[in-house]
């Protein structure tokens, strides 16, 4: 199976977290897209959606998909999308696609995290993704001495030739070369950089269930 057909097995199977009659959580990413594809085909037994990024709204709305503004919604049962590494915990990093502050911000209002990748996401530890950082912009330098000091390489995110821009109007740093031994620590550390606007890590609110794309099938880790 290629990775695609792995995303795309685990898009499928995170329908049955879908609650008829309610709200579903998007995420964002290559994954997340497989699921927004699979979720047209059920769009009218669900009252809408919140999305975590404007890519993810126009692909919503591209199929008719109705968006909701989280100012506008009281609860959710649950927030789907992707991750760039996850352990047995169901600590994350995230943010590979830059979309980590409101990918962040609608898994805080969900019931339930469920997270959907193929196998080779699955780690022991933490840390080989370059963790992503969103940053105030007039900060950026000042955070990146900041998050060095804690063992990482931090580096400026690019997009063509120029500071990639979030949905946010921030930027990324991506700190490389972290082992992340306590995840959970590490949020509450970086957090407390000033400039910080959201870490990559989602370990203190991480998935309570992920569906693993592999060779013999969907593994649920719970
Ligand atoms: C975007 C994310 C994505 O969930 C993460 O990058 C995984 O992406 P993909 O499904 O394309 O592998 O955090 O900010």
């Amino acid at each position: 199976m290629t990775q695609d057909e792995l995303k795309q097995a685990v898009a499928r199977a995170a329908i049955e977290y879908v609650v008829p009659g309610q709200i579903v959580g998007v995420g964002t990413g290559s994954t997340a897209n497989f699921f927004i594809d699979e979720l047209a085909k059920i769009k009218d037994t669900i009252t809408g959606t919140v999305a975590s990024s404007e890519a993810t709204a126009a692909r919503l709305r591209s199929h008719g998909i109705k968006v909701f503004d989280l100012n506008d919604v009281i609860s959710m049962p649950v927030y789907i999308d992707g991750a760039d590494e996850i352990d047995a915990n169901g600590a994350m990093i995230k943010g590979g696609g830059a979309a980590l502050t409101r990918e962040k911000i609608v898994a805080s209002v969900a019931e339930k995290f469920v997270c959907i990748a193929d196998g080779s996401k699955l780690v022991k530890v933490l840390g080989k993704f370059p963790l992503p950082v969103e940053v105030i912009p007039m900060a950026q330098a000042a955070v990146a001495r900041q998050l060095n000091l804690l063992g990482g390489e931090a580096k400026l995110r690019l997009k063509d030739g120029h500071p990639l821009i979030t949905d946010n109007g921030n930027m990324i740093l991506d700190v490389h070369g972290m082992q992340i031994a306590n995840p959970v620590a590490m949020e509450a550390l970086m957090n407390n950089i000033v400039g910080v606007v959201t870490v990559g890590l989602f370990a203190k609110q991480g998935a309570n269930v992920c569906l693993l794309g592999m060779e013999d099938g969907v593994k649920t880790l719970t």
